[in-house]
């Protein structure tokens, strides 16, 4: 024991004689462990340790302590249920990722997962739901079969005691005011309307959702009494996040409850509801969690935030002086796609390949040494609508979570290649583990360029530095005799074709999944252009998102390339003055993403990049199409003879009353500039 150690922090000296650890406190031991069992062969993980055997160590001396305090891991049990072996064996790989917060989302639209003594309709009922959607939400299918799962107390109980063997927190959610139509179901008295709720069973933002009369909050506060005797955390989550105002629009008793409070908007309505809770929960001693909408009409005094929805709820908080946890979407949410979707098991959407996830830095830039050290830390989490095995489970965090757990622990200087090194023998471990995690670091991706006689050049990469790429261009399955792929050639083609591809290792194993793509060419395939807002989504990051030969594919979110509220302006350089007459793009609706389809294309050449001639003005009239599709436009533009061809392509803007991101613009996904 030695005080002069932080408190999570460790030291470890292993000479010839001797290990010395040294640590100030039970959770530092534990970690310092946790380095020793790293430092040892992978076998000493799982079953695989030869009793009586030497282990070697390699002689080290490290100081360690993590970065963050709050180093986490969130799992929706409400889409789906695991059972509390799954969660053990989820504390135990967050254990040896040193990561320190089990954020348990416990109660969902589709069903609530914790007893609650003073309530037993809430699991009799409210943990039930009547059938499962099937396939995709856009697929519109369901499975008939009733589906349902709940922790006892006595299992939460277990599950806690574990967890603090390992050193982690479990911090409870339990949703309010909204994602509450299971607890309806059970207790209509505490919703708007009354009655005639059932348990969900689509995904997505329901509208109905808690009302603000006494009898909830009395309802409320018994159920978070319960909680709290259940779990010892600093912390209990209260959801807030989605919470449409449809129904306190239409109720009568919350208008005149908005009035006697001199709330102005439903907005404000939310934050009183949040401030009566936290009052409440602060009172007996603990802290509030919300996510980052909790913002909106007023933070409530003790609250701290999860930013989700970028990072921007976040920087309010912490300018505020409150404290914030960084989850947003774009680099912790794990229930995104993590490689080519048309390749990955079902998953909600988006894309969020290792890589990205890595490149995560929790502290936003232009906060002040003393904002910064609001951010509490970082976590990820895993939503599980489309997720309802421990495999998938496990397949979706890891290796992700390892990138996190780095993240959350480590400095702030990266370096992918070094991680890629750690990585290989965490997947040693996982493997003597049995854990089921995604081999995806070894699938194949591809951008495009030309090369400088004007010749579209394909590159293919592995997040593996070293590994060996074979492809094939006539559709046929690679082998590990397939042409080997090496950066400096490329791959060129001037005709549509397919690509297959695969990582080989030495001994001629595959190693990742087979890469297969369809590429689309045209007279600007692989050219550059210039574009006045950025994409920020999918493959708008890429320098030929829009001229790639990569066509759109309403079930592959990183097809596309997003705008957020913005119109696409690009200018496409074609490198010469060429024939053309025709211009070819599609775009995608998904009204649920937010994704809508434009309001008017104007398309314009011209040969000096100056002055542009309008060719042809398309004024579309976006029309209630069904969901997730793919609308394609091939525009006819006569007989054109020019170098730079401009595509202005006009944002649905604003969304309607009706949707659920009213007040917000919608996206706009363009996919491909296909001149022809
Ligand atoms: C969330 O993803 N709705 C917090």
């Amino acid at each position: 024991n030695d005080k002069s150690v932080s408190d999570e922090g460790y030291k470890l000296e292993v000479s010839p004689n001797k290990i010395e650890l040294r640590f100030s406190s039970a959770k530092g031991a534990f970690y310092g462990v946790q380095t020793i069992l790293q430092l040892l062969p992978a076998e000493v993980y799982g079953s695989s340790p030869v009793p009586g055997k030497d282990y070697v160590i390699p002689a080290v001396k490290i100081e360690d302590y993590p970065r963050f305090s709050y180093r986490g891991m969130h799992l929706d049990v409400g889409r789906h249920f695991f059972e509390i072996d799954a969660i053990k064996k989820l504390l135990d790989l967050m254990a040896i990722h040193k990561l320190n917060t089990f954020h348990w989302h416990l109660t969902e639209d589709q069903g609530w997962r914790i007893e609650i003594k003073k309530y037993p309709l809430l699991t009799q009922v409210g943990s039930i739901r009547a059938e499962t959607m099937l396939g995709h939400y856009s697929d519109q299918k369901w499975d008939g079969k009733p589906y349902g799962g709940f922790y006892t107390q006595e299992q939460i109980k277990e599950v806690v005691n574990y967890a603090k063997l390992k050193h982690i927190e479990v911090i409870p959610e339990i949703e309010m005011p909204g994602h509450a139509l299971a607890a309806l179901a059970a207790y209509p008295e505490y919703g708007c309307k009354g009655a005639n709720y059932k348990v969900g069973t689509k995904w997505g933002v329901e509208d109905d959702v808690f009302c603000p009369y006494d009898k909830t909050f009395e309802f409320l506060e018994n159920v978070i009494s319960e909680v709290i005797d259940l779990f010892p955390s600093k912390y209990i989550h209260i959801g807030g996040d989605e919470c449409p105002k449809t129904t306190w629009k239409e109720s009568e008793f919350c208008q005149n409850l908005m009035k006697k409070e001199k709330l102005k908007d439903e907005h404000e309505l939310q934050s009183f509801f949040i401030k009566r809770m936290d009052k409440f929960i602060s009172s007996k001693g603990k802290k509030i969690i919300g996510w980052d909408e909790i913002l909106e009409g007023g933070i409530s005094p003790n609250a701290t935030i999860m930013s989700w929805r970028g990072i921007e709820g976040g920087i309010s908080a912490v300018k505020e002086g409150h404290n914030a946890i960084m989850t947003p979407t774009s680099f912790c949410y794990l229930d995104y796609y993590q490689s080519d979707p048309s390749s990955e098991p079902l998953a909600i959407g988006g894309y969020l390949p290792l890589e990205n996830v890595y490149s995560y830095e929790p502290i936003p830039a232009g906060l002040s040494p003393q904002e910064a050290k609001h951010i509490l830390g970082t976590q990820a989490n895993l939503w599980t609508e489309y997720i309802s095995t421990e495999e998938k489970m496990q397949y979706m965090m890891f290796p992700r979570a390892t990138a996190i757990a780095e993240i959350a622990w480590s400095s702030k200087e990266k370096d992918f290649n070094g991680f890629s090194t750690r990585l290989k023998k965490q997947f040693e471990r996982m493997d003597n583990l049995g854990v089921n995690y995604a081999k995806s670091y070894y699938d194949v991706s591809s951008s495009m360029s030309l090369n400088p006689n004007q010749q579209i050049k394909i590159a293919l990469k592995s997040l593996d530095k070293n590994a060996k790429i074979r492809y094939t261009l006539d559709g046929s399955i690679p082998t590990a005799n397939s042409l080997l792929y090496s950066d400096s050639k490329g791959i060129f083609n001037n005709q549509d074709f397919t690509l297959n591809a695969a990582v080989y290792n030495n001994d001629g194993k595959q190693m990742g999944k087979m890469y297969s793509k369809y590429f689309s060419i045209s007279k600007s395939t692989g050219k550059k252009y210039t574009i006045v807002d950025k994409p920020d989504k999918y493959n708008g990051g890429e320098t030929y998102g829009l001229t790639n030969g990569v066509l759109g594919n309403v079930k592959n979110s990183a097809t596309w390339v997003g705008l957020d509220g913005k119109d696409f302006n690009v200018v496409l350089d074609l490198g010469q003055k060429i024939k053309f007459e025709r211009c070819s793009m599609a775009f995608m609706r998904a009204s649920a993403m937010w994704v809508m389809l434009p309001r008017a294309i104007e398309i314009f050449v011209s040969n000096d990049n100056k002055a542009f001639k309008s060719v042809k003005k398309l004024d579309l009239n976006p029309k209630d199409l069904p969901e997730y599709v793919s609308q394609q436009y091939s525009i006819d533009l006569g007989v054109q003879n020019a170098r730079y061809v401009k595509v202005i392509v006009k944002n649905y803007g604003d969304l309607p009353k009706s949707h659920q991101g009213f007040g917000h613009k919608a996206w706009l996904f363009l996919d491909e500039i296909s001149i022809k």
